[in-house]
């Protein structure tokens, strides 16, 4: 008997397999679908102080204009004004009534003072967990980086005392020292690590000479940096890594695992099989399993991380030195020159 019983933050999953923060987790339909053919837990999308604060201006611009036009309306309507998040906390709320597995929710603010506040009130939608989803612009931000990091790392601290759920940031890998910055992170209670958020960028059109964003949906080429980023580190942090980005089918997840992730986050692979391909996956999981005699997920997980490989160095620096210095011959045969 197979057991894909896995746990991720403190949270039992009956298998590795949760939908990342997507807008496909708004559709209670699309949802249920995916309950049914499989899937773990959810993350609901990213809730965005900044598109609250957006949406603010543009009420205010509204009712503005509406008062310059018909200054009556304002005195019998005084005091319409933006619901913050209620739309938001609505629409989890009812994703919590259409399904049973695990919700994580997600944030990602600005302000100190509106983490928290909108922390608390995810959490009070009754969700699972909380994943906290911290954009920093390097290239722009005027502040060094080690305020940058005190910063996150005080707002994560007040977050994690604030709240009775476990939380967990979906880490990007724009730091110096990301091995330093887990450990600080785990230190003040983060249960889990998303092994990484996705960077969009845009590309250019040539001809119109002008940026566009093209599709957001990866490929599967993008999960090379999530494989080596959990081998090299799952085994320094307490917290669970969920890895994330270009995991499409049961060969990823599997590898995923082995490397010492506790679960994955799929999107693309979801939106590409049009909702279908969770229980495909898990049914090539258990395949894979039996024909290597694994009984449970606990079975190989971290089996190939940096701890347990024979040459610990294998996945760092000197590797890369032998790959740049002793394939030329492959290549060439590869490419025929
Ligand atoms: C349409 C769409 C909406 C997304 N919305 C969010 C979001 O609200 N918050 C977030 O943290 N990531 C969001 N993401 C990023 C995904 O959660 C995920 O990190 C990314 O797509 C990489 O995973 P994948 O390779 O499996 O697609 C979104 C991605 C897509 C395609």
């Amino acid at each position: 008997m197979i057991d894909l019983k896995t746990s991720y933050m403190g949270i039992n999953l009956k298998n590795p397999l949760i939908l990342g923060a997507c807008n496909i987790s708004e559709d209670t339909e699309s949802a249920k679908i995916l309950e049914d053919d499989g899937i773990a837990a959810i993350v609901f999308k990213s809730l965005f102080e900044e598109q609250i604060i957006f949406e603010k201006i543009q009420l205010k611009e509204f009712r503005n204009e509406y008062a310059d036009r018909h200054a009556e309306m304002i005195s019998v309507f005084p005091s319409i004004s933006h619901g913050g998040p209620k739309e938001h906390l609505y629409k989890i709320k009812k994703l919590r009534n259409a399904v049973k597995i695990p919700i994580i929710a997600s944030l990602n603010c600005i302000n100190k003072e509106t983490w928290i506040d909108y922390a608390k009130q995810l959490e009070d939608t009754g969700v699972d967990g909380l994943e906290l989803n911290f954009y920093s612009s390097h290239a722009v931000n005027d502040q060094k980086n080690i305020n940058i990091e005190k910063m996150q790392l005080d707002v994560i601290a007040s977050i994690i005392s604030s709240i009775n759920i476990p939380a967990s940031v979906k880490m990007n890998y724009f730091f110096t020292d990301i091995k330093s910055i887990i450990i600080d992170m785990a230190k003040t209670g983060i249960k889990g690590f998303v092994f990484f958020n996705k960077v969009f960028t845009p590309e250019i059109n040539i001809e119109k000479e002008d940026y566009f964003y093209p599709m957001p949906i990866s490929c599967k080429c993008e999960n090379k940096i999530p494989l080596r980023f959990t081998g090299m580190l799952s085994a320094k942090t307490k917290a669970d890594i969920c890895s994330s980005t270009g995991i499409f089918d049961a060969e990823d997840v599997i590898s995923m695992i082995l490397s010492g992730a506790s679960c994955v986050q799929m999107v693309s692979t979801i939106y590409k099989n049009k909702l279908k391909n969770t229980d495909v996956i898990l049914s090539d999981i258990r395949k894979w399993m039996k024909e290597h005699n694994y009984g449970s997920i606990a079975d190989f997980k971290g089996k190939l991380s940096k701890e347990n490989l024979k040459d610990p160095f294998f996945l760092e620096r000197e590797q890369y030195i032998d790959i740049l210095n002793n394939n030329e011959t492959i290549i060439k045969k590869q490419y025929k020159i």
